[in-house]
């Protein structure tokens, strides 16, 4: 065994010290987020930061339940691919940062039940007809954080009438958002987000 690795199984005793070699430990949920919620939390959230290539999206969203009644205090979990396609990750991340990628965020619903996204538009995966997406996760206070169904977007070219037709979903919560311009530059939509899991 090389003096380092004794150094670090040493170190690893001591104060954790991270081997390289070793996969990140990774929680049993492969679509949950919410456990790496920040304490603090506001009802908007940034995904992508300014810097970040592609078209920015401004999206205003109401959380309701089955009986389409706003729910306040619930958190928002969303992650989707860059301007690529790709769960791209910068190297840092931690827990399902691992398998979302580096453009994820949280948020608190307010009072109203409202809330905001402040990100660029996801690209489809390269080589796959998944239309583009938000995957995005509901936790209701003091309930389970649940998956809810993607956001898709008007005029995908890979959503299928059969796709829309299968959505379970009232017409005034469809997850397909119709995307215009924005004062604040790029596209903005607003939508009704109904907090139904899509586990079977
Ligand atoms: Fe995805």
């Amino acid at each position: 065994m090389s003096n380092l690795s004794t150094a670090c199984i040493f170190l690893s005793l001591l104060s954790g010290c991270a081997d390289s070699s070793q996969p990140p430990s990774l929680p049993d949920c492969v679509w949950c987020g919410a456990q790496d919620a920040p304490d603090v939390l506001a009802s908007t959230m940034r995904i992508a930061s300014q810097e970040e290539p592609g078209t920015r999206l401004h999206l205003s969203g109401i959380l309701v339940d089955k009986s389409n009644q706003p729910i306040a205090g619930a958190l928002i979990y969303a992650y989707h691919t860059d301007a690529t396609g790709t769960y791209r990750k910068e190297g840092n991340e931690t827990s399902n940062g691992n398998r979302h990628g580096t453009l994820r965020g949280w948020l608190k619903t307010g009072n109203d039940g409202t809330f905001t996204i402040d990100t660029i538009q996801p690209a489809p995966y390269p080589d796959h007809t998944e239309p583009a997406h938000i995957h995005i996760t509901v936790k209701p206070k003091g309930q389970p954080e649940i998956p809810v169904h993607p956001l898709w977007f008007k005029g995908d070219p890979r959503l299928t009438q059969e796709m829309e037709e299968a959505i379970q979903l009232p017409a005034n919560c469809t997850p397909i958002l119709t995307l215009i311009p924005s004062e604040e530059g790029g596209l903005k939509s607003s939508f009704r987000l109904m907090a139904r899991s899509t586990m079977p």
